[in-house]
């Protein structure tokens, strides 16, 4: 018997509605296999910001941090075609700053987003089915720093900043990466690796950026470490072009922040639909079973079908499966709600993303259900 605390934050626009959907089946694991989960939800996002002017609070952020795990939904509130430069005055709190501040604060520095294309969900897709047969992948993502991190007081003189001049604006992000950033991450990819394929490609930009180079060189040093895994480099444009080529070739990919944001929403297209993928963020904080992560999907807020019932909620059941496995040391039942999924998809219910003629249309909620009595039957 396992018995765990759960920070639960559901977040913005589709967020609530698909980790109903992943908290539910975790309730079902909880009553068949004799486990006691304490779901503690908590506000972040836009629904934050509106109620107490921050993305995430204090409050709720300790809750979270003494939690064995976290399961998020998703925060956001513009739809793809709005600038948020446009719509926001400059400096003002954006919900996405909870995602920044629990991966940051947390020390979440590598993100496992897996990407399977299950046989069922080949005539979904958009890519023709023998290019999609045996693909199995999982990206590590760094996911602390980076880009995303260039306005942090940690990098002086580094700045992430529009600058109003007489000459007319210029804006400056900046890409730092130390040593000790990229050798941990690359060591969750190798050690993964050895559990899987034995195969590792790092992706880079080392014909242009210098935190490539430095990328490659940690790469080329760390690797002899694990002799049963083959290794190589990619460039992410290349790398870009071979997912659609030939997906089955990748066994695990390590990259940075921002190529591994990019990729990822590019690969959740091999699996049929963005729905589809979960995600682990993990760092090196133990729990009684396991190490400390938190678990999202990878899509975002989905404004555009908010509200309607019709989110795939895929991706989030599978991050609550990944919560399972990697922070509660419960492999057994993870491999449960993994294998409940496949059924439902392979007895062709399909949410309207995924939805062709010969499949049963179902809503979020139905497919949850669905989910969750195949978990109670098993
Ligand atoms: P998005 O992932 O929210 O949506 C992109 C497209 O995919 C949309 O057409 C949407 O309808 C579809 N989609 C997404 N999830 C789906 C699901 N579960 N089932 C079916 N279709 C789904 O990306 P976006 O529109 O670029 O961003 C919207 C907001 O979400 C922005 O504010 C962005 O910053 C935020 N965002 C948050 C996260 C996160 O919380 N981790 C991730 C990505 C984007
Ligand atoms: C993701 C999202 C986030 C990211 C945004 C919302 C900051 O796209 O989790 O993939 O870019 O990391
Ligand atoms: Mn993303």
């Amino acid at each position: 018997m396992s018995d765990a605390t759960i920070g639960v934050l559901p977040g913005d626009g589709v967020g609530p509605e698909v980790t109903r959907q992943a908290a539910d089946v975790l309730q079902a694991v909880a009553d068949r296999y004799g486990h006691r989960f304490d779901l503690r939800t908590g506000l972040v996002g836009l629904a934050a910001v509106t109620a107490l002017g921050v993305a995430i609070d204090d409050e709720t952020f300790d809750a979270c941090a003494g939690s064995d795990a976290i399961l998020f939904g998703a925060v956001g509130s513009l739809p793809a075609d709005r600038s948020p430069a446009g719509r926001r005055p400059a400096g003002a709190v954006r919900p996405e700053h909870a995602l920044w501040r629990l991966r940051k604060e947390l020390q979440l520095f590598a993100n496992l987003r897996p990407v399977q294309a299950l046989e069922s969900l080949h005539d979904a897709s958009t890519i023709k089915p023998e290019c999609l047969r045996g693909t199995d992948l999982v990206f590590v993502r760094e996911l602390s720093a980076g880009l995303y991190y260039g306005h942090l007081e940690s990098v002086p003189g580094k700045p992430s900043e529009i600058r109003r001049t007489p000459q007319g604006a210029q804006a400056v992000d900046t890409l730092l990466y130390t040593e000790h950033e990229i050798e941990r991450v690359v060591r969750v990819a190798f050690e993964l690796a050895v559990g899987r394929r034995g195969r590792v490609t790092s992706v880079d930009k080392a014909n242009v950026l210098s935190s490539s180079l430095l990328w490659r060189e940690v790469v080329d040093r760390v690797a002899p470490d694990y002799p049963t895994v083959v290794y190589d480099h990619l460039l992410v444009d290349a790398c870009a072009m071979r997912l659609l080529r030939a997906p089955a070739e990748f066994d695990v990919v390590v990259t940075e922040n921002l190529f591994g944001d990019i990729l990822t929403d590019e690969a959740s297209m091999l699996a049929g639909s963005i729905g589809m993928l979960p995600s682990a963020s993990l760092g090196a904080r133990r729990t009684a079973a396991g190490t400390f992560g938190l678990y999202e999907p990878i899509h975002g807020s989905a404004p555009d079908i908010a509200g309607q019932d019709v989110a795939n909620p895929v991706g989030a059941i599978l991050s609550a499966a990944m919560l399972l496995r990697h922070s509660l040391g419960l492999a057994d039942e993870a491999a449960v709600v993994e294998r409940a999924v496949e059924e439902v998809l392979d007895q062709g219910y399909r949410t309207p993303d995924l939805h062709h003629d010969g499949c049963t249309l179902v809503g979020t909620r139905a497919l949850g259900r669905l989910v969750v009595d195949r978990v109670a039957a098993s």
